[in-house]
């Protein structure tokens, strides 16, 4: 079953497209490829960098006679601009048209652009609502990768939307019921502050390495989640002492899929506190690369399970709760400032958003 169920709920579901901060793509990717094309956000955008480094998010179409410009229909970079295919009009990566082939190029010959922002090699862009610019950011910094492994990244598409995906961060009876994680409990309140909001909770999980039992994981997890395209987790295994960070990455794609992109980071563990089944006498490099991919593999079963709900659910505005929920509206009330003209327009699927706080731990 593939159908979009948020649309069929008809009015009561969010608007496809929220506005903040969504994953791109990885400056990596843009160093294997010249020009990568997608569909971002219901847009047909193009993604190149010039020879400086820098990142040009443009909608895929020229300003000339409306050529697709992605490598499909021919478009290339030449000396750090995108070429259009049509008549070779030039672009740079302010997405200005600096030449054409035959005259001075127009000075209304534009592209469409993105503001992008880049973190530990992850490019995001900013979608506005009206194409308003942006309102808040993400952090400025990247994390310390001082001790710490490669990322590995996996990314999966369904029919989804960045608003449910994120709730999962705040429905802590899913991850037992679901996920079969063991004494989940939520550690302090669910805060809100403007575009941030955070939550932590600890929980136990019993794992198997190739099938061989491994053990049960301490864990805690800390949530940051900034806008619906980017929510971070730093999580402390304690009976290990391995710290990782997940980057779970939620990125509409035409409004009906989602991209949801995992990025997964382990911080080596040169004396591991108890021994790790087939691990031992691995050195600490190589010991932090399987962990880290054990760590995304354990994720993705995790995503696994969830896209199976998430794919066929219908958004619930007026859910009906119980005591052991968790902070389900807080969450819900965060959510309406990405829907700014929605939220002036009272649109049903917001009639409900005062925050209720309900008996967690
Ligand atoms: S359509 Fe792009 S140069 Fe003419
Ligand atoms: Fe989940």
């Amino acid at each position: 079953m593939a159908t979009r169920q948020l649309q069929d709920a008809g009015a009561a579901s969010p608007p496809p497209f929220p506005e903040g901060w969504f994953f791109i793509a990885r400056r990596q990717d843009l160093e294997k490829t010249e020009i990568i094309q997608k569909t971002w956000m219901g847009v047909d955008i193009v993604i190149w960098r010039d020879d400086d480094g820098i990142v040009c998010v443009a909608e895929a179409y020229c300003p000339h006679l409306g050529s697709y410009l992605g490598p499909d229909a021919g478009g290339q970079i030449c000396a750090g601009r995108l070429v259009c295919p049509f008549h070779g009009f030039e672009f740079d990566a302010t997405g200005q048209c600096v030449k054409t082939p035959f005259a001075a190029p127009p000075r209304a010959a534009r592209l469409r652009v993105f503001e992008t922002h880049e973190i530990s090699g992850m490019i995001f862009a900013w979608w506005g609502i009206d194409a308003r610019p942006p309102q808040w950011q993400l952090p400025q910094e990247s994390p310390e990768e001082d001790g710490w492994g490669r990322p590995v990244v996996q990314t999966t598409r369904f029919p989804g939307h960045p608003q449910e995906t994120t709730e999962n961060a705040v429905d802590l009876a899913h991850l037992t019921y679901v996920h079969g994680f063991d004494r989940v409990q939520q550690v302090g309140p669910v805060t809100v502050e403007g575009p941030l909001l955070r939550t932590a909770f600890d929980f136990t999980q019993r794992v198997a390495l190739a099938g061989v039992p491994v053990g049960e994981f301490d864990v805690s997890a800390e949530v940051i989640v900034l806008g619906l395209g980017y929510s971070l987790v730093e999580v402390h295994e304690r009976s290990i002492g391995m710290d990782a960070r997940l980057w779970t990455l939620a990125t509409p794609v035409d409004g009906t899929l989602i991209d949801l992109t995992l990025i997964s980071q382990t911080r080596k563990v040169r004396h591991p506190k108890r021994r790790i089944v087939g691990m031992a006498f691995l050195p600490t490099s190589l010991r932090t690369e399987l962990l880290n991919r054990f760590a995304l593999s354990q994720e993705m079963i995790g995503v696994r399970q969830d896209e199976v709900i998430w794919s066929r659910k219908r958004y619930r505005p007026r859910p009906r709760l119980c005591r052991s929920d968790g902070e389900i509206m807080t969450y819900r009330a965060y959510c309406a400032q990405f829907y700014p003209q929605a939220e002036d327009a009272r649109q049903p699927w917001d009639s409900e958003i005062t925050p209720i706080r309900l008996a967690t731990g």
